[in-house]
């Protein structure tokens, strides 16, 4: 039977660890802050923006909620970019995914200071990760590496599959598990004989966002199981897109969903938060 790769046990031992850095910043008069931006009323960005906003109150980061209406033009999402990047009280900047079509969001993306851009997606951050000289990393990779590294799981050498192409986990995590020394393989929807390379996985990362998409026939006996899917099924349940009861007793680790990769997320969210804060006065 896989092991637990524990994530919210985990996001709680980093949370703590944090709380006790926030208050020795506080004590040098470094506050760090967070601001959020959601765009709309889309009811899963809700629930992930009000999961950010419990964590930083509990460890004494604060984090402003900014709420935006779904109609909002695009140059006035623009303006509270750059009223924000000009605001020196404010840390790290993350602008909720997705956005309103009337919105292009590598536009916005492009114009978060990339000094504030806890979520690594801009283009200067993702360089360069790409260069291994990394500055923000984008916090669901980040924290499938830092999960990894706690249960004492090295890829150097492994034959890493990650399925899924996006410029949120597929892309940023292969140059992460690149920069580790890992032999990566992006999958996605074009790729011929998926099965056949998903079996090949030592470390099989799923990021598809379609429920029960990896199944047991496609997971190497002993294999390290990432499952990234956040999905409700029709019974309206929350799962991964690893089909978690069939896979559990062929894979050597895996993630639970929920309890996995999601309160990793939102842990190194936090932590790149308080770096920034820190980082903002050593002038990196
Ligand atoms: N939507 C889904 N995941 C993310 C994330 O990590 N950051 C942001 N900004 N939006 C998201």
């Amino acid at each position: 039977m896989a092991v637990k790769l524990d994530g919210k046990k985990l996001s709680i031992k980093l949370a703590n660890d944090l709380q006790a850095d926030i208050s020795s910043l506080k004590s040098q008069g470094i506050v760090p802050k967070l601001a959020v931006i959601l765009v709309g009323d889309n009811q899963a960005s809700r629930v992930y923006v009000r999961n950010k906003h419990r964590m930083a109150e509990k460890i004494g980061l604060e984090s402003l909620d900014l709420r935006l209406s779904k109609d909002i033009s695009e140059a006035e999402l623009l303006e509270k970019i750059a009223s924000l990047n000009n605001d020196s009280t404010i840390n790290g900047i993350l602008v909720q995914l997705p956005l309103p079509d009337q919105i292009n969001a590598d536009r916005i993306t492009k114009a978060i200071s990339p000094k504030k851009d806890v979520d690594g997606f801009h283009p200067y951050n993702l360089g360069r990760l790409f260069v291994n000289d990394p500055y923000a990393i984008p916090c669901t990779p980040n924290g499938i590496m830092y999960l990894l590294k706690s249960y004492g799981i090295s890829v150097d050498g492994k034959n890493v599959v990650i399925v899924g192409r996006s410029k949120i986990v597929g892309r940023p995590l292969a140059a992460l598990m690149l920069n580790q020394s890992a032999t990566v393989t992006v999958a996605h929807s074009h790729t011929k004989n998926l099965s056949e390379i998903t079996r090949q996985a030592d470390v099989l990362v799923a990021a598809v966002g379609r429920a029960n998409f990896i199944q047991a026939k496609d997971v190497k006996p002993g294999a390290i199981v990432i499952d990234v899917g956040i999905n409700r099924n029709a019974a309206g349940k929350l799962v991964g897109d690893v089909a978690q009861t069939e896979v559990a007793p062929i894979a050597g680790y895996l993630t639970p969903v929920p309890g996995g990769v999601g309160p990793m997320t939102i842990a190194m969210l936090m932590k790149q938060t308080v770096e920034f804060a820190k980082w903002s006065k050593q002038k990196k």
